[in-house]
């Protein structure tokens, strides 16, 4: 970690003509893959050598950006900075996942899609999936049975599937739910392929390999469903209360119009970006609830009192020692892991020479652990989500959803659905960690924990 000199060092010795400092050559290389496995290891090495470091792969030049300035002047930097869609590695794939869905598309396209999209995501609209959040959760509580143990990661994985699911399309897909699950966890099934992480990715070592014809068929089933959706829809739109309805719906009254192809990439956009981020963070948050009692007493005790019965979009607002222990877990687990942005044009960053076409990194589980920003950083303390340096902290010292015209569409509707499971959970249920308290943490298409974390249930 950059110790508190480190940015006055990076002001004074920064010159626009100069590449920030980093491992020269990579000295780092031999030990890549072993740094990659761990790569909050790898990324507090690198800090090491200020709040914007040069680091050289071998396809790859890349800056890594650990001052929350920095971090806000690429995020809020649209124009310059876009986002790395990792082009240089498409060749190692054969197949793109949703190229025209909001995390893909650039500059205009992307803007007005956003534009378009946004109000599907606002508070007032979301009120109306409290209760397949409710639903959801409560059908998971009595499929268990008293006393067994279970796989909290893959639960979770489940219930979030299934929230977002009964969200964007608004009803039992009977026998088509598993076309919608494979195709949920085809990115994933696609990196266990290969066997690597996105931050391996940048490894020479990585022999490409042509996907299995298994994988593809998973995404032309999904193909199949959502054409099929799609003309449900359009035949009966008055029945339904869902995302692919309001897309539909808008189409008389917008001047914009999307295809039927656009639709179909947002939702399997929507799958996958809002299904295991929410799972990892509700995993983390339980992991660290098991690890701190007081923490877990009072969200059971506010559970307790505050509600009657499962939460309401109403009582959401009085639930804040959830949202506390919820931001916390974001903070020291952030599930997106890292950003990823591209210099479209050369530029300056923290006094420092960013040649157009430098890949840009933004580690947020290194960022979000910095001691120049959280005393005592690697303890789970809620409370200073509402107090601690707040006032003088940096803005993108913390940012798990993201910042500035890309942050997460999705973030009003996962708060909202952490904060419907996570009482519900503590009301109904009593938990005994059964794996390790403390596994390593590794970075896939989200941040994982490397073992499953496993609890035994006691109902209430
Ligand atoms: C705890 C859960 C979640 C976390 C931590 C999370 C995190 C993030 C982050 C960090 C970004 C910004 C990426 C970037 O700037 O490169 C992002 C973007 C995005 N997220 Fe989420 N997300 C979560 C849940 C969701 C949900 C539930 C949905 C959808 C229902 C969703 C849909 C999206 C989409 C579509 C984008 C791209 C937005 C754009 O570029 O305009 N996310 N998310």
């Amino acid at each position: 970690m950059a110790d508190s000199n480190t940015d006055a060092d990076t002001e004074a010795n920064g010159s626009a003509g100069d590449l920030p400092p980093g491992p020269d050559g990579l000295p780092i290389l031999g030990n890549t893959h072993r740094h990659l496995k761990q790569p909050m290891g790898f990324f507090i090495e690198l800090a090491d050598y200020g709040d914007a470091v040069h680091c050289e792969f071998p396809r790859i030049d890349a800056v890594s950006v650990f001052h929350p300035d920095y971090i806000g002047d690429v995020l809020l930097g649209h124009r310059i900075y876009e986002r790395w869609h990792f082009d240089e590695l498409k060749e190692l794939f054969d197949y793109e996942i949703a190229p025209r869905g909001l995390t893909f598309t650039r500059g205009d396209e992307w803007k007005q899609q956003r534009h378009f999209l946004q109000p599907m995501f606002g508070l007032d609209r979301l009120k109306g999936f409290s209760s397949a959040m409710v639903t959801a959760t409560e059908q998971m509580i009595t499929a268990w049975e008293d006393g067994e143990e279970l796989v909290f990661n893959e639960d979770f994985s489940r219930l979030t599937l299934s929230i977002l699911t009964n969200s964007l399309f608004d009803f039992d897909l009977g026998g088509r739910r598993q076309v919608i699950t494979d195709a949920a966890d085809e990115p994933q099934a696609m990196a266990d392929m290969s066997g690597l992480s996105a931050v391996e990715m940048l490894l020479p070592s990585w022999v490409p390999t042509q996907r299995n014809r298994q994988y593809s068929r998973a995404m032309d089933a999904f193909d199949a469903t959502v054409d099929t959706l799609i003309e449900e829809r359009r035949a009966d739109p008055d029945q339904y209360d869902d995302v692919l309805t309001m897309m539909l719906e808008n189409e008389g009254d917008h001047e914009y119009t999307m295809s039927d192809e656009e639709i179909h990439d947002h939702l399997i956009t929507f799958l996958i970006a809002g299904h295991e981020t929410t799972a990892m963070a509700l995993t983390f948050t339980w992991l660290l609830l098991a690890r701190n009692l007081d923490a877990r007493k009072s969200v059971e005790t506010e559970a307790k009192t505050e509600l009657d019965g499962p939460p309401t979009p109403a009582d959401l607002s009085d639930l804040m020692i959830t949202e506390r222990v919820v931001k916390e877990a974001l903070r020291l687990y952030p599930p997106a892991g890292m950003l990823f942005r591209e210099a479209v044009e050369e530029t300056e960053l923290g006094g420092y020479r960013i040649p157009a076409g430098t890949k840009i990194l933004l580690p947020q589980f290194t960022v979000h652990t910095d001691d120049r920003w959280f005393d005592a950083p690697e303890e789970f303390r809620p409370a200073r989500v509402r107090s601690e340096r707040s006032d003088d902290r940096p803005d993108f010292a913390y940012f798990p959803f993201g910042g500035g015209p890309h942050q997460c569409i999705g973030m009003h509707f996962a708060m909202m659905e952490l904060k419907h499971i996570v009482p519900i959970l503590a009301r109904r249920v009593d938990f005994e960690l059964v794996s390790s308290p403390t596994p390593d943490v590794s970075m896939e298409l989200t941040l994982q924990p490397a073992e499953d974390v496993r609890m035994r249930v006691h109902k209430r």
